[in-house]
Protein backbone atom coordinates (compact mmCIF):
# COMPACT_ATOMS: atom_id res chain seq x y z
CA UNK A 1 0.00 0.00 0.00
CA UNK A 2 1.16 3.73 -0.86
CA UNK A 3 3.19 5.01 1.73
CA UNK A 4 1.88 8.27 0.79
CA UNK A 5 -1.87 7.67 1.58
CA UNK A 6 -0.43 5.49 5.38
CA UNK A 7 0.04 8.22 8.11
CA UNK A 8 2.08 8.46 11.10
CA UNK A 9 -0.23 5.84 12.92
CA UNK A 10 0.05 3.14 10.18
CA UNK A 11 -3.39 3.62 8.70
CA UNK A 12 -3.95 2.61 5.46
CA UNK A 13 -6.38 5.33 4.12
CA UNK A 14 -8.18 3.28 1.25
CA UNK A 15 -11.53 4.85 0.80
CA UNK A 16 -11.96 8.48 -0.25
CA UNK A 17 -14.86 10.27 -0.22
CA UNK A 18 -15.56 13.44 -2.99
CA UNK A 19 -18.02 15.99 -2.50
CA UNK A 20 -19.53 17.16 -5.88
CA UNK A 21 -21.31 20.22 -4.83
CA UNK A 22 -21.94 21.98 -1.56
CA UNK A 23 -26.13 22.14 -2.60
CA UNK A 24 -28.91 20.21 -1.88
CA UNK A 25 -32.67 20.37 -2.58
CA UNK A 26 -33.70 19.59 0.88
CA UNK A 27 -32.52 21.60 4.45
CA UNK A 28 -32.31 19.44 7.06
CA UNK A 29 -32.32 21.11 10.43
CA UNK A 30 -28.81 18.66 11.73
CA UNK A 31 -27.35 19.95 8.10
CA UNK A 32 -28.00 23.26 6.81
CA UNK A 33 -29.47 26.54 8.42
CA UNK A 34 -33.30 27.45 6.96
CA UNK A 35 -31.49 29.52 4.43
CA UNK A 36 -29.26 27.82 2.96
CA UNK A 37 -25.10 28.53 3.56
CA UNK A 38 -23.21 30.97 1.12
CA UNK A 39 -22.35 28.71 -1.65
CA UNK A 40 -18.75 28.68 -3.52
CA UNK A 41 -18.82 30.23 -6.99
CA UNK A 42 -19.20 27.92 -9.48
CA UNK A 43 -15.77 28.68 -10.92
CA UNK A 44 -14.26 27.57 -7.46
CA UNK A 45 -15.59 23.98 -8.09
CA UNK A 46 -13.92 21.33 -8.84
CA UNK A 47 -14.50 20.26 -12.57
CA UNK A 48 -15.66 17.03 -13.86
CA UNK A 49 -12.48 16.09 -15.05
CA UNK A 50 -10.57 17.56 -12.04
CA UNK A 51 -12.59 15.09 -10.08
CA UNK A 52 -11.51 11.88 -11.99
CA UNK A 53 -7.91 13.31 -12.38
CA UNK A 54 -7.75 13.62 -8.71
CA UNK A 55 -9.75 10.41 -8.47
CA UNK A 56 -6.92 8.57 -10.53
CA UNK A 57 -4.23 9.83 -8.58
CA UNK A 58 -5.88 8.70 -5.48
CA UNK A 59 -6.68 5.26 -6.85
CA UNK A 60 -3.24 4.88 -8.76
CA UNK A 61 -2.36 5.28 -4.42
CA UNK A 62 -4.43 2.71 -3.50
CA UNK A 63 -7.90 3.89 -3.02
CA UNK A 64 -10.55 1.32 -3.66
CA UNK A 65 -13.59 3.11 -2.91
CA UNK A 66 -14.85 6.45 -3.52
CA UNK A 67 -18.32 7.53 -2.26
CA UNK A 68 -19.64 10.51 -3.57
CA UNK A 69 -21.50 12.93 -1.69
CA UNK A 70 -22.57 16.75 -1.18
CA UNK A 71 -24.74 18.18 -0.46
CA UNK A 72 -26.81 16.46 -2.84
CA UNK A 73 -24.82 14.57 -4.87
CA UNK A 74 -27.67 13.72 -6.99
CA UNK A 75 -28.49 17.75 -8.13
CA UNK A 76 -25.33 18.08 -10.12
CA UNK A 77 -25.83 17.87 -13.89
CA UNK A 78 -22.70 15.48 -14.88
CA UNK A 79 -23.04 13.09 -12.23
CA UNK A 80 -24.21 9.67 -14.33
CA UNK A 81 -20.77 11.05 -16.62
CA UNK A 82 -18.80 11.27 -13.44
CA UNK A 83 -19.48 7.69 -12.20
CA UNK A 84 -18.93 6.22 -15.55
CA UNK A 85 -15.53 7.93 -15.55
CA UNK A 86 -14.73 6.81 -12.37
CA UNK A 87 -15.92 3.47 -13.38
CA UNK A 88 -13.02 3.06 -16.25
CA UNK A 89 -10.20 3.81 -13.09
CA UNK A 90 -7.99 0.29 -12.95
CA UNK A 91 -8.27 -0.92 -9.02
CA UNK A 92 -11.43 0.93 -7.72
CA UNK A 93 -13.41 -1.58 -6.84
CA UNK A 94 -16.79 0.60 -5.26
CA UNK A 95 -18.37 3.19 -6.57
CA UNK A 96 -20.96 4.87 -3.85
CA UNK A 97 -23.17 7.19 -3.43
CA UNK A 98 -24.69 8.88 -0.08
CA UNK A 99 -28.07 11.12 -1.28
CA UNK A 100 -31.08 12.30 0.67
CA UNK A 101 -33.01 10.00 -2.13
CA UNK A 102 -35.32 12.66 -3.76
CA UNK A 103 -33.59 12.20 -7.38
CA UNK A 104 -32.79 8.70 -6.93
CA UNK A 105 -35.50 6.76 -8.28
CA UNK A 106 -35.38 9.02 -11.35
CA UNK A 107 -31.31 8.54 -11.85
CA UNK A 108 -30.64 5.26 -10.70
CA UNK A 109 -31.35 3.17 -13.85
CA UNK A 110 -28.83 5.48 -15.68
CA UNK A 111 -26.31 5.60 -12.41
CA UNK A 112 -26.17 1.50 -12.74
CA UNK A 113 -25.39 1.44 -15.91
CA UNK A 114 -22.43 3.76 -15.32
CA UNK A 115 -20.85 1.72 -12.55
CA UNK A 116 -22.62 2.71 -9.44
CA UNK A 117 -22.33 -0.38 -6.99
CA UNK A 118 -23.41 1.17 -3.71
CA UNK A 119 -26.27 3.36 -1.84
CA UNK A 120 -26.76 4.88 1.36
CA UNK A 121 -30.06 6.75 1.32
CA UNK A 122 -30.83 9.48 4.11
CA UNK A 123 -34.17 9.31 5.63
CA UNK A 124 -34.73 10.22 9.37
CA UNK A 125 -38.50 9.76 9.70
CA UNK A 126 -41.18 7.36 8.23
CA UNK A 127 -44.31 9.70 8.93
CA UNK A 128 -44.30 11.98 6.01
CA UNK A 129 -45.52 15.10 8.01
CA UNK A 130 -42.15 14.49 10.08
CA UNK A 131 -40.29 14.29 7.32
CA UNK A 132 -41.60 17.56 5.88
CA UNK A 133 -40.05 19.23 9.39
CA UNK A 134 -37.45 17.69 9.56
CA UNK A 135 -36.13 18.69 5.94
CA UNK A 136 -38.08 21.23 5.38
CA UNK A 137 -39.33 20.27 2.39
CA UNK A 138 -41.61 18.27 0.74
CA UNK A 139 -40.55 14.56 -0.92
CA UNK A 140 -41.19 11.88 1.22
CA UNK A 141 -42.55 9.38 -1.13
CA UNK A 142 -39.91 10.13 -3.86
CA UNK A 143 -37.44 8.78 -0.78
CA UNK A 144 -39.14 6.00 -0.52
CA UNK A 145 -40.17 5.01 -4.46
CA UNK A 146 -36.00 5.76 -4.35
CA UNK A 147 -35.32 2.78 -1.37
CA UNK A 148 -37.59 0.68 -3.17
CA UNK A 149 -35.89 0.90 -6.39
CA UNK A 150 -32.73 0.35 -5.49
CA UNK A 151 -33.62 -2.59 -3.82
CA UNK A 152 -35.54 -3.82 -7.38
CA UNK A 153 -32.21 -2.73 -8.92
CA UNK A 154 -30.15 -5.56 -6.64
CA UNK A 155 -28.56 -3.04 -4.54
CA UNK A 156 -27.45 -5.13 -1.40
CA UNK A 157 -27.83 -3.84 1.36
CA UNK A 158 -29.40 -0.71 0.54
CA UNK A 159 -28.24 1.43 3.36
CA UNK A 160 -30.88 3.56 5.34
CA UNK A 161 -29.40 6.91 7.32
CA UNK A 162 -30.86 7.38 10.04
CA UNK A 163 -29.94 10.46 12.59
CA UNK A 164 -31.39 9.78 15.94
CA UNK A 165 -32.50 13.12 17.92
CA UNK A 166 -34.05 13.40 20.76
CA UNK A 167 -37.76 14.26 21.09
CA UNK A 168 -37.80 14.40 17.43
CA UNK A 169 -37.72 10.78 15.68
CA UNK A 170 -36.51 8.31 18.94
CA UNK A 171 -39.67 7.19 19.18
CA UNK A 172 -39.49 5.14 15.92
CA UNK A 173 -36.60 3.46 15.89
CA UNK A 174 -38.70 0.14 16.45
CA UNK A 175 -40.59 1.40 13.40
CA UNK A 176 -37.47 1.29 11.60
CA UNK A 177 -36.77 -2.02 12.49
CA UNK A 178 -39.41 -3.32 11.36
CA UNK A 179 -38.56 -1.24 8.23
CA UNK A 180 -36.07 -4.19 7.74
CA UNK A 181 -38.28 -7.34 7.87
CA UNK A 182 -38.83 -7.52 4.45
CA UNK A 183 -36.55 -4.97 2.63
CA UNK A 184 -33.11 -6.01 2.17
CA UNK A 185 -32.29 -2.83 4.02
CA UNK A 186 -29.38 -1.90 6.68
CA UNK A 187 -31.20 0.86 8.45
CA UNK A 188 -28.04 2.49 10.34
CA UNK A 189 -29.09 4.97 13.55
CA UNK A 190 -26.71 7.32 13.71
CA UNK A 191 -25.69 9.65 17.07
CA UNK A 192 -26.50 13.26 16.06
CA UNK A 193 -23.14 15.37 15.60
CA UNK A 194 -22.25 18.98 16.13
CA UNK A 195 -21.38 20.78 13.03
CA UNK A 196 -21.47 24.44 13.14
CA UNK A 197 -24.57 26.26 12.74
CA UNK A 198 -26.59 22.95 13.10
CA UNK A 199 -27.35 23.85 17.05
CA UNK A 200 -26.55 20.32 18.26
CA UNK A 201 -26.78 20.08 22.27
CA UNK A 202 -26.04 17.80 24.43
CA UNK A 203 -29.57 16.77 25.53
CA UNK A 204 -30.71 16.04 21.79
CA UNK A 205 -28.37 13.35 21.24
CA UNK A 206 -29.37 9.27 21.57
CA UNK A 207 -26.35 7.19 22.23
CA UNK A 208 -25.47 3.86 20.83
CA UNK A 209 -26.28 2.14 24.35
CA UNK A 210 -29.72 4.13 24.72
CA UNK A 211 -31.01 2.91 21.29
CA UNK A 212 -29.45 -0.69 21.52
CA UNK A 213 -31.57 -1.55 25.36
CA UNK A 214 -34.82 0.13 23.45
CA UNK A 215 -34.64 -2.13 20.79
CA UNK A 216 -33.22 -4.70 22.71
CA UNK A 217 -36.45 -4.51 25.07
CA UNK A 218 -38.74 -5.63 21.94
CA UNK A 219 -36.35 -7.40 20.43
CA UNK A 220 -34.10 -9.82 22.97
CA UNK A 221 -33.28 -12.27 20.42
CA UNK A 222 -30.96 -9.75 18.40
CA UNK A 223 -27.75 -10.88 16.78
CA UNK A 224 -24.68 -9.09 16.88
CA UNK A 225 -22.88 -9.23 13.36
CA UNK A 226 -19.29 -9.56 12.70
CA UNK A 227 -17.85 -6.25 10.95
CA UNK A 228 -15.06 -4.79 9.31
CA UNK A 229 -12.45 -2.90 11.03
CA UNK A 230 -12.67 0.12 9.37
CA UNK A 231 -16.51 0.30 9.55
CA UNK A 232 -18.18 3.03 11.01
CA UNK A 233 -21.31 0.93 11.94
CA UNK A 234 -21.83 -1.79 14.85
CA UNK A 235 -24.64 -3.98 13.17
CA UNK A 236 -27.33 -6.34 14.59
CA UNK A 237 -30.46 -8.45 12.85
CA UNK A 238 -33.38 -9.42 14.44
CA UNK A 239 -33.63 -13.60 13.14
CA UNK A 240 -35.37 -13.96 10.21
CA UNK A 241 -35.86 -10.40 9.04
CA UNK A 242 -34.35 -9.95 5.64
CA UNK A 243 -32.62 -7.03 6.29
CA UNK A 244 -30.26 -5.74 9.49
CA UNK A 245 -29.54 -2.61 11.41
CA UNK A 246 -26.48 -0.83 12.52
CA UNK A 247 -25.44 2.10 14.70
CA UNK A 248 -22.95 4.74 13.73
CA UNK A 249 -21.52 5.78 16.94
CA UNK A 250 -19.63 8.46 15.79
CA UNK A 251 -19.82 10.74 19.74
CA UNK A 252 -20.30 7.58 22.05
CA UNK A 253 -17.55 5.39 20.72
CA UNK A 254 -14.74 7.35 17.75
CA UNK A 255 -13.55 4.76 15.66
CA UNK A 256 -10.52 6.91 14.66
CA UNK A 257 -8.46 4.25 15.25
CA UNK A 258 -9.37 2.14 12.24
CA UNK A 259 -10.18 4.99 10.40
CA UNK A 260 -9.31 4.60 6.53
CA UNK A 261 -11.05 7.61 4.86
CA UNK A 262 -9.64 10.82 3.41
CA UNK A 263 -12.22 13.43 2.02
CA UNK A 264 -12.70 16.02 -0.80
CA UNK A 265 -14.89 19.35 -0.54
CA UNK A 266 -16.50 20.27 -3.41
CA UNK A 267 -14.09 23.32 -3.67
CA UNK A 268 -11.24 20.62 -4.13
CA UNK A 269 -9.76 20.70 -0.38
CA UNK A 270 -8.48 18.08 0.84
CA UNK A 271 -9.70 16.81 4.17
CA UNK A 272 -8.03 14.20 6.48
CA UNK A 273 -10.59 14.19 8.99
CA UNK A 274 -14.25 15.14 9.70
CA UNK A 275 -13.64 17.26 12.56
CA UNK A 276 -10.39 18.75 11.42
CA UNK A 277 -9.95 22.13 10.63
CA UNK A 278 -6.60 21.91 8.71
CA UNK A 279 -7.51 21.61 5.23
CA UNK A 280 -5.22 21.60 1.98
CA UNK A 281 -6.40 22.89 -1.37
CA UNK A 282 -5.87 20.36 -3.88
CA UNK A 283 -7.37 22.76 -6.53
CA UNK A 284 -5.30 25.26 -6.46
CA UNK A 285 -2.03 22.89 -6.88
CA UNK A 286 -4.16 21.22 -9.91
CA UNK A 287 -4.60 24.56 -11.52
CA UNK A 288 -1.36 25.81 -11.09
CA UNK A 289 0.07 23.36 -12.88
CA UNK A 290 1.27 20.77 -10.43
CA UNK A 291 2.68 17.48 -11.42
CA UNK A 292 1.30 14.49 -10.29
CA UNK A 293 4.48 13.42 -8.47
CA UNK A 294 4.27 17.06 -6.60
CA UNK A 295 0.47 16.17 -6.09
CA UNK A 296 0.67 13.10 -4.44
CA UNK A 297 3.50 14.46 -2.56
CA UNK A 298 1.19 17.23 -1.21
CA UNK A 299 -1.41 14.76 -0.65
CA UNK A 300 1.04 12.68 1.13
CA UNK A 301 2.30 15.60 3.66
CA UNK A 302 -1.57 15.98 4.44
CA UNK A 303 -1.51 12.99 5.51
CA UNK A 304 1.27 12.59 7.58
CA UNK A 305 0.11 15.31 9.45
CA UNK A 306 -3.53 13.79 10.46
CA UNK A 307 -4.26 13.34 14.10
CA UNK A 308 -4.47 9.87 16.05
CA UNK A 309 -7.91 10.79 17.09
CA UNK A 310 -10.70 13.79 16.63
CA UNK A 311 -10.80 15.59 19.86
CA UNK A 312 -13.73 14.15 21.77
CA UNK A 313 -17.15 15.27 21.76
CA UNK A 314 -16.89 17.98 24.07
CA UNK A 315 -14.79 19.26 22.10
CA UNK A 316 -16.25 18.97 18.67
CA UNK A 317 -18.97 20.75 19.70
CA UNK A 318 -16.51 24.00 20.36
CA UNK A 319 -14.51 23.33 17.29
CA UNK A 320 -14.69 25.79 14.51
CA UNK A 321 -15.39 23.53 11.39
CA UNK A 322 -17.55 23.87 8.62
CA UNK A 323 -21.37 23.55 8.71
CA UNK A 324 -21.77 19.70 7.25
CA UNK A 325 -23.35 20.72 4.02
CA UNK A 326 -20.08 22.49 3.20
CA UNK A 327 -18.01 19.26 4.30
CA UNK A 328 -20.10 17.03 2.83
CA UNK A 329 -23.02 15.99 4.61
CA UNK A 330 -22.01 12.11 4.92
CA UNK A 331 -19.37 13.12 7.53
CA UNK A 332 -16.63 10.44 8.02
CA UNK A 333 -12.75 9.94 9.24
CA UNK A 334 -12.15 11.18 12.14
P1 LIG B 1 -20.22 3.07 4.21
O1 LIG B 1 -19.12 3.28 3.28
O2 LIG B 1 -21.39 2.42 3.57
O3 LIG B 1 -19.82 2.43 5.49
O4 LIG B 1 -20.78 4.50 4.56
P2 LIG B 1 -20.39 5.54 5.65
O5 LIG B 1 -21.08 5.24 6.92
O6 LIG B 1 -18.96 5.64 5.73
O7 LIG B 1 -20.96 6.88 5.01
P3 LIG B 1 -22.32 7.65 4.94
O8 LIG B 1 -22.15 8.68 3.90
O9 LIG B 1 -23.48 6.76 4.78
O10 LIG B 1 -22.41 8.38 6.32
C1 LIG B 1 -23.15 7.88 7.36
C2 LIG B 1 -22.70 8.45 8.65
O11 LIG B 1 -21.41 7.97 8.92
C3 LIG B 1 -22.58 9.94 8.72
O12 LIG B 1 -23.70 10.57 9.19
C4 LIG B 1 -21.56 10.09 9.78
O13 LIG B 1 -22.22 10.10 11.02
C5 LIG B 1 -20.76 8.86 9.74
N1 LIG B 1 -19.43 9.06 9.21
C6 LIG B 1 -19.06 8.93 7.95
N2 LIG B 1 -17.76 9.19 7.86
C7 LIG B 1 -17.33 9.49 9.08
C8 LIG B 1 -16.09 9.86 9.60
O14 LIG B 1 -15.10 9.96 8.93
N3 LIG B 1 -16.03 10.10 10.89
C9 LIG B 1 -17.10 9.99 11.64
N4 LIG B 1 -16.96 10.21 12.90
N5 LIG B 1 -18.28 9.67 11.20
C10 LIG B 1 -18.39 9.42 9.93
N1 LIG C 1 -25.00 14.23 12.76
C1 LIG C 1 -25.03 12.96 12.28
N2 LIG C 1 -25.24 12.66 10.99
C2 LIG C 1 -25.42 13.67 10.14
N3 LIG C 1 -25.65 13.68 8.82
C3 LIG C 1 -25.74 14.96 8.42
N4 LIG C 1 -25.58 15.80 9.46
C4 LIG C 1 -25.38 15.00 10.56
C5 LIG C 1 -25.17 15.26 11.94
N5 LIG C 1 -25.11 16.50 12.40
C6 LIG C 1 -25.79 12.47 8.04
C7 LIG C 1 -26.93 12.50 7.04
C8 LIG C 1 -26.44 11.66 5.91
C9 LIG C 1 -25.03 11.38 6.26
C10 LIG C 1 -24.16 11.52 5.11
O1 LIG C 1 -24.67 12.27 7.26
O2 LIG C 1 -28.06 11.92 7.57
O3 LIG C 1 -27.11 10.44 5.83
FE1 LIG D 1 -29.37 18.02 2.13
FE2 LIG D 1 -28.27 15.83 3.13
FE3 LIG D 1 -27.89 18.13 4.36
FE4 LIG D 1 -30.29 17.00 4.36
S1 LIG D 1 -28.41 16.14 5.31
S2 LIG D 1 -29.85 19.17 3.94
S3 LIG D 1 -30.38 16.05 2.43
S4 LIG D 1 -27.18 17.63 2.36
Amino acid sequence: FSAFLTDSFGRQHNYLRISLTEKCNLRCQYCMPEEGVQLTPKSELLTAQEIITLAGLFVKEGVEKIRLTGGEPLIRPDVVDIVGQLYKLEGLKTIAVTTNGINLARLLPRLKEAGLNAINISLDTLVPAKFEFIVRRKGFHKVMEGIHKATELGYRPVKVNCVVMRGLNEDELLNFVDFTKDLPLDVRFIEYMPFDGNKWNFKKMVSYKEMLDTIKQRWPELEKLPCEASSTAKSYKVPHFQGQISFITSMSEHFCGSCNRLRITADGNLKVCLFGSSEVSLRDHLRSGASEEELVQIIGAAVSRKKKQHAGMFNIAQMKNRPMILIEPALMSF
